[in-house]
């Protein structure tokens, strides 16, 4: 399924990204969302993917956390039991993710999600990024996680994440996109105990 991104001049989302002050921006109207079953859009530099869900709308990023690939195209399954109230399957590597809380279904990363309201019959979502303290936290706990599982791929992902978001940071960043192969280990793992206590 291809699903079409749509652009929108955000320029009136003059709220600093780095700031927590929440800034909502209008994304798709909730009868053509409701309509079509799921939306593409592209707000303040992010792709948002969003689903009408019996739950109601849920937003989350577009890429999926594995490699990037498009959750907009997922499979979208509600009401199974033992599983969340609605999870997306990403369609290239099977990932699953819980649309409510963002979690991986069965070990791996979290999808970003974003929160949503309706105002006027429109869908509106909240772009603003954590704060960088909050972003590097969440990095650390996923990579002390596949630090200790020996999951290098992951670990590569959070060092990147923590590059990313703390300037202190950017000396890992060549490091951890070259890492992904584990037959070529550029880190040995006294090295990522290192960068765990440097950033934490
Ligand atoms: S890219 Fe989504 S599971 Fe691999």
């Amino acid at each position: 399924m291809s699903v079409a991104v749509t652009e929108l001049d955000t320029a009136s989302a003059t709220t600093p990204v780095d700031t927590p002050q929440p800034i909502w921006v209008e994304a798709v109207p909730l009868d053509t969302l409701e309509a079509d079953g799921r939306a593409l859009v592209k707000r303040a530099g992010k792709q948002i993917a969003l689903f009408a869900t019996r739950g109601g709308v849920r937003a989350i990023a577009n890429r999926c956390p594995h490699e990037g690939y498009p959750l907009s195209e997922g499979t979208l399954a509600e009401g199974i039991v033992g599983q969340p109230a609605c999870t997306l399957t990403c369609n290239w590597h099977n990932w699953k993710f819980d649309l409510d809380s963002g979690e991986v279904v069965g070990g791996g990363d979290a999808v970003r999600i974003y929160p949503v309201e309706i105002r006027g019959g429109m869908v509106w979502v909240d772009v603003v990024d954590p704060p960088a303290r909050a972003r590097i936290d969440k990095a650390l706990a996923g990579l002390k996680s596949s630090f200790r599982r020996y999951e290098y791929d992951r670990m590569a992902r959070d060092l990147a994440r923590i590059a990313q978001s703390d300037e202190n940071g950017q000396r890992f960043r060549r490091k951890a996109a070259t890492h992904s192969d584990p037959k070529r280990p550029l880190f040995q793992r006294s090295e990522l105990a290192g960068v765990i206590d440097a950033v934490g």
